[in-house]
């Protein structure tokens, strides 16, 4: 994981790459440093901690970096070594004379520590990526040429990694490469930028290019020179980046997460417009490039996801079981690539991923891709390493997700599993036009319903306050709402450290019953349907065992309130579409216990957006 940058150009450099890493904290908070070459030399600033402790330190040093006009910069999600100043990035060699950050895992780093100690290095870090930072100074130091020491050096690594380099030695250079992590190199005027992600560089370019795996591209102030691996020129294709930086502002929110959940019924209509604008029409989704004889040809479907991503899959299965009549298994991505699976040309392989750039789900894919399997990628960020791979790519459009804590991309993956499976049903005829009808007529009215949600959260509030001092708390539904459970308790947990778990409703008497008692709050997500009498009982078994009982439901009976001892009501929705509706309650319940609780709402603690690590 981790999120790399680099600026070689006129403006102050420090603020450049401390700009960039702060749009690139998804990606890793616990420490940061930047490497600049001012005055012939190359300086190295680190620190422990949030960003802005590097910031602290940068402001006081600002007569030693003015006239700084190259730099590199990253911000680390531990993978080797503790979170501490030596092992924060970036690494240098023997010398202090080349500086390097690195985004991926190097898998032989302990062979090569060991080689390269017999030769004379000497580590200061316990992490994977100074073995590249000796490796690269190695071979300089035989053939002169940075740009060749970086290609041979790079080519002796196995894992992932996407780089940038600076040697004192070469001013106004510096060298990018990457295999298996992203890489973007952004194009300006008399200026040039690298970057793990678009946010880093979107303030002051729009035109930029991905590098490939094991390309290297060469950045000065005023060119940017491509290689393949074998050293030959590569064509400079510049594209231009959708981005706007405003996408990135809290919008006077206090957080992240709470402007995300609010712009939960824009990214619905934003999802469905040019795909369906009448419950009388067929949905249009021509994204999918699976016609009926090839849909005749599958026999199943496997669905890989990670964390979020993997609820919003559960909710999927659901829906194309309901819908469509084929067989659907949902896996965590990271049990599918240990195991053999049944996977062949006959299935159908989805991969959903808000960031497409999450390792388990990318490997998973490909393993897919490689046995035959149509591919089909839901994701938020059709520019990424996973949605290369895709045969069919619906991306979800949620604009860019800051907060940690996965929102509006999960209800818009929702949306892209409602959309699927009725796209499928309607190619293959496999579901009542009527049923169909009635939940497209539903997701059209979603937005409208949750934006009336979004408006009436003093409840939630309330409800937040009460139950914040809770040690446990537990999630229960039944049918299409168990993922609702599982993705209610992976809010609250991921923000406010409280143990919850979400489990069916009708699995709690088989174990997890004997743990209740008068300190634990048991929230009941009872939505009406084929399933709300059964989990109205399993309620009241709850109740029985003392437990604090919370209800969230749509249903209007008064009587609920002798029941519980907390309801909170959302507008009335067909049951098919429900998950929506309820999770968004739950949203705001774990984001309003965490802010009560003082917590790092948008950062929460040992996380990071994108998990780039297997
Ligand atoms: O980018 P992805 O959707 O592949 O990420 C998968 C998980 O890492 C992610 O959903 C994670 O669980 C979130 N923090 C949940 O809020």
């Amino acid at each position: 994981m981790c999120g790399i940058v680099g600026y070689v150009g006129d403006r102050k450099v420090a603020e450049v790459l401390t700009k960039g890493l702060s749009s690139l904290e998804y990606r890793g908070y616990d420490s940061s440093g930047v490497a600049l070459l001012a005055d012939g030399q190359t300086k190295v600033y680190k620190a422990e901690g949030k960003l802005q402790n590097l910031k602290d330190l940068l402001a006081t040093k600002e007569d030693e970096i003015k006239t700084a006009n190259v730099g590199i910069g990253h911000i680390r999600w531990a993978t080797h070594g503790v979170p501490n100043e030596t092992n924060a990035h970036p690494h240098t060699s023997n010398s202090g004379k080349l500086a390097i950050v690195h985004n991926g895992i190097i898998e032989n780093f302990k062979e090569l520590r060991e080689e390269l100690e017999k030769r004379g290095s000497i580590f200061k870090s316990q992490t994977d990526t100074e073995v590249i930072a000796h490796l690269i100074a190695q071979e300089y130091k035989k053939i002169n040429n940075l740009q060749e020491a970086v290609r041979v050096a790079t080519a002796q690594l196995e894992g992932a990694y996407a780089l940038c380099i600076i040697h004192q030695d070469v001013p106004n250079t510096i060298i990018a490469t990457r295999r298996n992590a992203p890489l973007l190199i952004g194009l300006g005027e008399g200026e040039n930028f690298a970057a793990s992600d678009v946010p880093a560089i979107i303030e002051y370019t729009k035109k930029a290019v991905y590098l490939d795996d094991n390309q290297l591209a060469v950045l000065t102030p005023n060119s940017v020179k491509i290689f393949d691996k074998d050293n030959n020129p590569v064509a400079v294709k510049p594209e231009m980046l959708p981005w706007e930086p405003i996408a990135l502002s809290k919008m006077g929110y206090k957080h992240f997460m709470l402007k995300e959940i609010n712009e939960q019924p824009d990214v619905m209509r934003n999802f469905l417009s040019g795909k369906l604008y009448s419950a009388d029409e067929p949905i249009k989704l021509e994204e999918v490039k699976l016609d009926k004889a090839k849909l005749k040809d599958l026999n199943r479907i496997q669905v890989v996801a990670c964390g979020t991503s993997l609820h919003a899959a559960m909710v999927g299965k659901y829906v194309i079981e309901e819908l469509c009549e084929i067989p659907v298994d949902v896996e965590a991505s990271s049990e599918y690539i240990y195991r053999k699976t049944v996977t062949d040309e006959h299935t159908l392989v989805i991969g959903v991923s808000q960031s497409g750039e999450t390792a388990d789900t990318l490997t998973a894919v490909k393993q897919s891709k490689a046995r035959g399997s149509h591919i089909l990628i839901i994701t938020n960020r059709p520019d990424s390493a996973m949605a290369r791979e895709a045969d069919s790519l619906v991306p979800v459009n949620a604009g860019i997700e800051v907060s940690v804590a996965a929102t509006k991309s999960y209800v818009a993956q929702l949306m892209a599993f409602y959309a699927l499976a009725i796209h499928l049903a309607e190619i293959k005829e496999s579901a009542d036009k009527e049923y169909l009808k009635e939940i497209k007529n539903e997701l059209l009215l979603l937005p409208q319903k949750i934006e009336l949600l979004l408006t009436k959260t003093d409840k939630i509030q309330k409800c937040s306050r009460m139950y914040s001092s809770s040690k446990n708390f537990i999630f229960i539904a039944r049918g299409i709402n168990y993922a609702t459970a599982l993705e209610g308790a992976l809010k609250l947990k991921e923000i406010s450290y409280i143990n919850a778990t979400g489990y069916p409703a009708g699995e709690l008497k088989h174990g997890p019953i004997a743990m209740l008692d008068e300190t634990l709050p048991v929230l009941s997500i009872m939505m009406t349907g084929k399933v709300y009498e059964k989990i109205l009982s399993n309620a009241q078994e709850s109740k029985a065992r003392n437990a604090r009982m919370i209800a969230l439901t749509d249903s209007t009976d008064e009587k609920l309130d002798d029941l519980f001892d907390f309801v909170l009501n959302v507008p009335h929705v067909h049951e098919m579409v429900s998950p929506i509706m309820a999770i968004v309650p739950l949203q705001l319940l774990a984001y309003y216990i965490a802010e009560f609780l003082g917590k790092d709402v948008d950062q929460p603690r040992n996380l990071a957006k994108s998990v780039t690590v297997e």
